[in-house]
């Protein structure tokens, strides 16, 4: 059993909106694993049930065989696994080094989270910007400075929601590139929402397509993209985003 992690049959019911509906799928270490679907498909969602900030309506969810649904958000995080969120971005205003200090101060000393901060903008390729404000820097920049902040935490599992939003293909190239790399280095398991698809096909080893909340194909990415249940959903759908 190499798995790190494991969801099975998790639920989030939103009143009478189900916006996750019994989803079940499994994490090995040092995955890059993709999750699309169209607009409302319940893939924010779903990343909040697995970090702890949405409760589970029913499923379970383990971490290293342990179970971990129900515990709060920095004990997962402690236990290894964080998300970064839509649409946020990084403290305007501020140099790069202080952002990504402000996530590792939560568990370190001045001095170690300005350490552990270099060390993590190294990791994602932007040691020599540390001193720059993030107003300065360029969309790719500001994607892996995100990545950069979030790794702060010390992930084993990084949840990464829609942070090549802002980005022109070539420019995803690049960040998707320097993401790799980052888990061929570090053994870091990934989970990463986008819509672009060629990028996303590109990027990940595996698949995951949520439709409606449900968990409609889980698979290597040529096989999920000639799967007639994902193109319909994507076709199907008036928020179909498929490139
Ligand atoms: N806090 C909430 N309360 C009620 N409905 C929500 C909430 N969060 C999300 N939803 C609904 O759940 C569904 C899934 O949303 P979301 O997870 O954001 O989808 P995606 O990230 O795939 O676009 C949508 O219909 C959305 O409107
Ligand atoms: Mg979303």
């Amino acid at each position: 059993m190499n798995e790190q992690l494991k969801a099975n049959g998790v639920t989030v019911r939103f009143g009478g909106l189900t916006a996750v509906s019994n989803v079940s799928f499994s994490l090995k270490a040092g995955e890059i694993v993709g999750l699309i679907g169209p607009n409302g498909a319940g893939k924010t969602t779903l990343f909040s049930s697995l970090v702890g900030l949405q409760k589970l309506s029913a499923g379970e969810i383990h971490l290293d065989g342990q179970r971990i649904d129900g515990r709060r958000p920095h004990v997962i995080a402690k236990a290894g696994m964080t998300k970064t969120f839509q649409n946020t971005a990084l403290f305007p205003g501020m140099s790069l080094l202080d952002n990504v200090m402000t996530a590792g101060l939560l568990n370190n000393t001045l001095e170690a989270a300005r350490t552990l901060a270099h060390e993590c903008l190294e990791r994602v390729g932007l040691g020599a910007d540390a001193g720059r404000n993030v107003d300065d820097l360029t969309f790719p920049q500001k994607a892996l400075g995100e990545v950069a902040r979030a790794l702060a935490i010390r992930p084993r599992i990084l949840l990464l929601d829609e942070v090549m939003a802002a980005l022109t293909p070539l420019e995803m190239d690049k960040v998707m590139a320097t993401l790799r790399d980052l888990r061929d280095r570090t053994g870091l398991t990934m989970v990463v929402v986008e819509h672009h698809m060629r990028a996303i096909m590109n990027l990940s080893d595996r698949l995951l397509v949520l439709n409606f909340g449900k968990l409609i194909a889980d698979g290597l990415p040529q096989e999920v993209s000639r799967d007639p249940r994902v193109i319909e959903a994507y076709l199907g759908s008036e928020h179909a985003q498929a490139a």
